[in-house]
């Protein structure tokens, strides 16, 4: 019945301390792999190499290509310290081109960027001065100078020809030349990369920069005495890097699975344009946690014939139909009848759910929630004990973090868990929200970089 139902998926799904620990130090021995160029996660050399001191001044554009939304800003950053104005466009990414060809994601990148400069430059666009542009591209690119960027794989679902194996920079400069646009790309970001650096603007004490949004990822300041894969380019061991850690993939692949897949992770993996990759991003990011949700419900209905057994649900059998904030609508219903819930079924999918049904809809969303932030926990934890940071900021940004209900809190609590918080005591390790970091972290390495080029190194 419904209630033994209910209590299989909390085994399901549950992931308790004693696990969080076991991920979390299988997580370290994956992030030193990757610093030596082994495993699955990249630790991608940024070539951003310190923190901005308050002291760059200048415009720059700035340009955010997501998941989910392309951002083009404009920001000034002022003489007053750690002052800046900022002006954006947002532009939806339409679906077809993230299955698209390279020259229809350049062509379309460069219109936006050209309405920007014609709606914000109205008539001064053919005496524009060059603007350096800041080009926050959230997906893994090996980088040997910061600006450029060979793309090394798409995540997210993203699947477009001719740009694995690439190098992006480029592709995006000949769109922007063919519209005669005054700007040249200054350096080439993460999203993470942009977070840290913004959130470390204002706060001394941020050491690590998140995403938890359609993607999820972190970055952090290593010294290149620890990055073995940098040893041939004899750089000062005590100069540092930034390294965008990619860690989406962690647990991949190879000999010590420790993540908690569901057969529901495994269905999303087996049928993504990439299979095999990103395992730890396709079971806590925003992009599948609708998706999770989706199959979880098709087999309690179709197989297990326990929920909305005389309903017909054609309008879940989509892929990908369903995206987070269906889960955040369930578990935001202040109802304890769930009346918000049974309506919007009944409104918008012709469904009629009865009471216990409504409840275990709501509780597989807090399940598929809870785990997401939880497993979340482990990339920072994993950062910090690595690190052997006591006590540090984190800077984080993404729809998952600012919208998802509760997600802070069962973050902050399974973080208390793995690093062994002792009631009473301050939270060691405190994340907070850095919105609009990839904008003015993007600006801002492009200042640095405009200032090291002019200083001549
Ligand atoms: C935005 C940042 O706020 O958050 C982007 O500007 C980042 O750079 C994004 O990629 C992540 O969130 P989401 O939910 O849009 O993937
Ligand atoms: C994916 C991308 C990564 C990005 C993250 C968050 O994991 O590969 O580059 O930082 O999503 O947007």
């Amino acid at each position: 019945d419904i209630l033994s139902e209910i209590a299989s998926l909390e085994r399901l799904f549950t992931v308790d301390t004693e696990k969080l620990k076991e991920i979390t130090e299988q997580f370290i021995d994956e992030l030193h792999q990757g610093l030596k160029g082994e495993g699955n996660i990249p630790m991608n050399p940024t070539w951003v190499m310190n923190f901005p001191d308050g002291e760059e001044t200048g415009s720059f554009l700035a340009l955010d290509m997501g998941g989910t939304n392309l951002r083009v800003c404009e920001i000034t950053l002022t003489d007053e310290k750690g002052e800046f104005d900022i002006v954006q466009s947002k532009y939806r990414m339409p679906e077809e081109l993230k299955h698209g060809t390279a020259e229809e994601l350049w062509d379309y990148t460069a219109d936006c960027i050209e309405q920007f400069i014609e709606y914000h430059h109205e008539d001064e666009r053919d005496n524009l001065d060059t603007i350096p542009l800041g080009f926050t591209f959230s997906y893994p690119a090996t980088q040997e100078h910061i600006d450029n960027g060979v793309l090394q794989r798409w995540t997210k679902g993203w699947a477009v020809e001719g740009v694995e194996g690439e190098d992006v920079v480029p592709q995006l400069e000949k769109a922007l030349k063919e519209r005669n646009l005054p700007v040249t790309v200054a350096a080439l970001i993460n999203d993470t990369t942009g977070t840290l650096i913004a959130s470390a603007y204002t706060d001394q004490s941020m050491r690590i920069g998140c995403i938890f949004g359609t993607g999820h990822n972190g970055a952090y300041l290593e010294t290149c005495g620890n990055i073995p894969k940098l040893k041939h380019m004899n750089l000062p061991d005590d100069m540092h890097m930034v390294i965008n850690c990619e860690y989406g993939a962690f647990n991949s692949k190879g000999q010590h699975p420790v993540l908690p897949k569901t057969q529901y992770d495994v269905m999303i993996d087996e049928t993504s344009p990439r299979p095999g990759q990103q395992a730890y991003e396709k079971m806590t990011s925003g992009l599948y946690l609708g998706e999770i949700f989706r199959l979880a419900m098709l087999d309690l209905h179709d197989n297990k014939k326990i929920l909305l057994a005389d309903q017909d649900l054609k309008a879940f059998r989509t892929p990908f139909c369903l995206d987070a904030s269906f889960l955040s609508f369930i578990e935001e219903d202040p109802f304890e009848n769930l009346s918000e819930t049974q309506d919007m079924l009944n409104d918008k999918y012709g469904i009629k759910a009865a009471r216990p049904e409504l409840e275990l809809l709501r509780r597989l969303a807090e399940l598929i929630g809870t785990r997401s932030a939880r497993l979340c926990a482990c990339g920072i934890a994993a950062i910090c004990k690595m690190k052997g940071f006591d006590s540090c900021h984190v800077g984080a940004d993404g729809s998952v973090f600012n919208k998802y209900p509760h997600f802070k809190q069962r973050n902050a609590k399974a973080l208390r868990e793995i690093l062994d918080w002792q009631k009473g005591k301050k939270d060691p390790v405190v994340v907070s929200s850095s919105e609009d970091g990839s904008g003015v972290g993007a600006a801002l390495i492009a200042a640095l970089t405009v200032k090291r080029i002019k200083a001549g190194n």
